[in-house]
């Protein structure tokens, strides 16, 4: 008889939810939002469809991000988000029930935590179990954890940078930080309203961010047009903007996620932090893909930065793993504080 997967990891992000099913990797990326009726309660739309509709909405639709700071902000619309996910993965589970498995963040507090479960049970599941995201990141990244070496993943999503250094299997020490991709999105958005007296959308900001952004001083200097809404006149403007604003946009933010690296070196063993050095760091997370990034952090730590293969989808991957090995899934799953 043929079995039937029913386990699942959803690897809730502040920008992207991701999932992958036993012994089928990942299947799904979806921007984590949500488009909603204010008047009926009824979603509208979940993901992609949703995305283009915020900042863009009629009054009786509001579109929202979920999670903020990669803690769920709005429990209805996240519990929206993964029933709708899952049942697109997964048409039976409204009769077969997965067990799913859901990262979360090192910095988490019990309530957040519960939180998380509890979204898992109402969107259908039949057992919930949490992993810590930067320990599905360090093994979807290929870090050979099990060894008794050092070793640190950092990872920089949109809302959150997660780092930690681990050896023998688990986590020695973590550390995190509320200053990640969303962030860099603001800055610039704040940048440009004061240097043009426009105000342009985080969604611009963040293609500017991708387009021309960049870590560390570049050799070339790149521009790029954006159209926004200058607030004297009310009117639509276009200015021009180039690698030099933007970095100077981010500069604060980066130097923000580079102390947390440093103080959590600081705070790791001598032998480990030791096998770091010799080995490198290791980045994830969508916000490695930032241009320089790696130069920058390897520059003013004098570490050696590697950036992950597939960097955006570690997380996902260390879940798929996880869900594909028992034994990992056993090791790696939260168990129940006191
Ligand atoms: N080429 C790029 N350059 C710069 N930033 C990028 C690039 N591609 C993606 N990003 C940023 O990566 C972030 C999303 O990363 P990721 O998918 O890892 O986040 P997440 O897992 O949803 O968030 P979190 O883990 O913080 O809850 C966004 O802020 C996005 O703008
Ligand atoms: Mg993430």
């Amino acid at each position: 008889m043929k079995s039937m997967s029913k386990e699942i990891g959803i690897d809730l992000g502040t920008s992207y939810t991701r999932i992958s099913v036993r012994g089928r990797g990942l299947v799904l990326t979806e921007p984590t939002v949500v488009a909603i009726n204010k008047i009926t309660g009824e979603i509208l739309a979940v993901g992609n469809q949703a995305k283009e509709m915020l900042g863009r909405t009629p009054e009786n639709i509001v579109a929202v991000k979920p999670l903020k700071d990669g803690i769920i902000a709005d429990f209805e619309a996240t519990r929206m988000l993964i029933q709708n996910l899952v049942y697109r993965v997964m048409p039976r589970s409204l009769f077969y029930k997965p067990k799913i498995v859901i990262t979360i963040p090192s910095a988490i507090t019990d309530v957040e935590e519960r939180a998380v479960e509890g979204v898992g049970y109402k969107a259908g599941a039949k057992a919930v179990y949490l992993m810590e995201e930067v320990m599905a990141g360090a093994i979807g990244a290929g870090l050979e954890i099990e060894k008794p070496e050092g070793c640190m993943i950092v990872d920089i999503g949109g809302g959150t940078s997660e780092m930690a250094v681990l050896s023998l299997g688990g986590v020695v020490i973590e550390n995190s930080v509320k200053v990640a991709g969303d962030k860099l999105d603001k800055d610039i958005v704040e940048y440009i309203r004061a240097k043009f007296n426009v105000l342009i959308g985080e969604t611009e900001a963040e293609e500017i961010k991708k387009q021309i952004g960049t870590a560390s001083a570049a050799m070339t200097e790149e521009k790029v047009s954006v159209k926004g809404r200058n607030l004297s006149t009310g009117l639509p403007e276009t200015v021009t903007v180039t690698t030099f604003d933007i970095n100077q946009a981010m500069k604060d933010s980066l130097e923000i996620i580079l102390k947390t690296i440093k103080t959590t070196l600081e705070k790791t063993p001598p032998e480990l932090a030791s096998d770091v050095m010799g080995k490198g760091i290791v980045l994830c997370g969508g916000g490695s893909h930032l241009k320089n990034i790696d130069r920058y952090i390897s520059e003013q730590t004098g570490i050696p930065v590697f950036i992950a293969e597939s960097a955006s989808e570690c997380v996902a991957r260390g879940l798929s793993l996880a869900l594909d090995n028992i034994e990992v899934l056993k090791k790696s799953v939260k168990t129940k504080k006191g």
